[in-house]
């Protein structure tokens, strides 16, 4: 039965959303807060918003990131490049997916979803309009919230920081090293945005200091050519944890043990895109050959 359906943030997660639905003949109003699509990727130079750095590139590669039915260099006549997209070449990606998909129509940008409540069977959704601060609200059978997680910076509590006297910035807020005052600084925690924040502000300070509660592993975005998310298998990824994360004897006969019960997989798999050879691009190829066997 065909429904309506309000989709909030048209990041990557809403404009998928929103072609499904689409595709399946509902009627979908998205609402966005910022002026264009990309969610977090769509930039912002106004450092007291959330967004990402000037610099920022991807860490899952290309292929990797691309949707699996909008593949542009799928079938053209250069060669599949292995890389990692900026943010603002994969904001120009989901603007193409957008239009292609018809999805772009549906969008109305600089409204925000303020409230969003039960009425009967479905759901009464109030929107603000920025541009004149005026609000409406309209029902809907089904409410998609495709609004983000990390669009929300977490401050850690620790004790006494709010009398320290210098600059405290989260990554959220980091633009460039110019975003950094000072000569010194401490940086907490290296996930991803540590790392990469971290590797850039540190060369335009005198001193840089980092704090970790555990050690981390810092991989490269490349191993031997080839973009590093390639190596992960689904597999690999639902083993439990105390067996994927060890390097010990043990771990590696059984590492050993599995790549041995995955060979007649590798080999079938091997046979069934050898038989479709002209429906696959070379790139995929190359995946199915590194993801399983590590
Ligand atoms: C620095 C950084 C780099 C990242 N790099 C990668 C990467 O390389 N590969 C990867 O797969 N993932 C990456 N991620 C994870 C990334 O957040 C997600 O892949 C992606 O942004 C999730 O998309 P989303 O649509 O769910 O959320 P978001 O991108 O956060 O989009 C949510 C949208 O909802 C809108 N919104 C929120 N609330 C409202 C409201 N009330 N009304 C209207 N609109 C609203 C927001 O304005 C936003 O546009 C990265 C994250 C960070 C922080
Ligand atoms: N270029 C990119 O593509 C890119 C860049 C940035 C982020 N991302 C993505 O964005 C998401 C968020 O990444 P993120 O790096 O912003 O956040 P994150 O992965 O949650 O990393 C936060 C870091 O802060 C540390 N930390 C948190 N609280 C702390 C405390 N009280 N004391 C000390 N250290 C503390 C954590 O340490 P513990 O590990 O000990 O908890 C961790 O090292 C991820 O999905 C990531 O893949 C991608």
């Amino acid at each position: 039965m065909k429904k309506s359906v309000a989709i909030i943030g048209a990041g990557p997660s809403g404009l998928v959303a929103a072609k499904e639905l689409l595709q399946e003949g509902h009627s979908v109003s998205c609402y966005e807060r910022q002026s264009g699509i990309g969610g977090l990727f769509h930039y912002q130079d106004d450092p007291s918003k959330v967004s990402v750095w000037k610099t920022c590139r991807l860490s899952s590669s290309m292929l990797v990131t691309y949707f699996s039915d909008f593949f542009p260099k799928w079938r053209e006549a250069e060669p599949f490049e292995h890389r990692h997209l900026s943010h603002q070449e994969y904001v120009n990606y989901l603007t193409d997916y957008a239009d292609h998909f018809g999805v772009t129509d549906c969008i109305r940008f600089n409204t925000e979803v303020t409230l969003v409540t039960r009425s009967g069977e479905g759901w009464r959704v109030t929107v603000v309009e920025h541009a004149t601060g005026s609000s409406f609200t309209r029902s809907f059978d089904v409410v998609a919230i495709c609004s983000g997680v990390h669009s929300e910076p977490h401050y850690p509590d620790f004790p006494g920081l709010e009398t320290f006297q210098g600059q405290v910035l989260h990554a959220a807020h980091y633009r460039d090293p110019d975003s950094v005052t000072g000569r010194s600084a401490l940086f907490i925690g290296a996930g991803e945005s540590g790392g990469e924040i971290i590797e850039e502000a540190s060369r335009h300070l005198d001193r840089s200091y980092l704090s970790l509660r555990r050690s981390v592993y810092v991989l490269p975005r490349f191993v031997n050519g080839v973009p590093n998310d390639y190596n992960g298998t689904r597999l690999l990824y639902s083993l439990p944890e105390f067996m994927a994360r060890r390097t010990d004897e043990q771990a590696l006969t059984m590492h050993r043990k599995l790549r041995r019960w995955l060979f007649p997989l590798w080999l079938l798999r091997k046979v069934m895109i050898r038989s479709r050879d002209a429906l696959v691009p070379p790139c995929v190829r190359e995946v199915v050959r590194c993801s399983i066997f590590l």
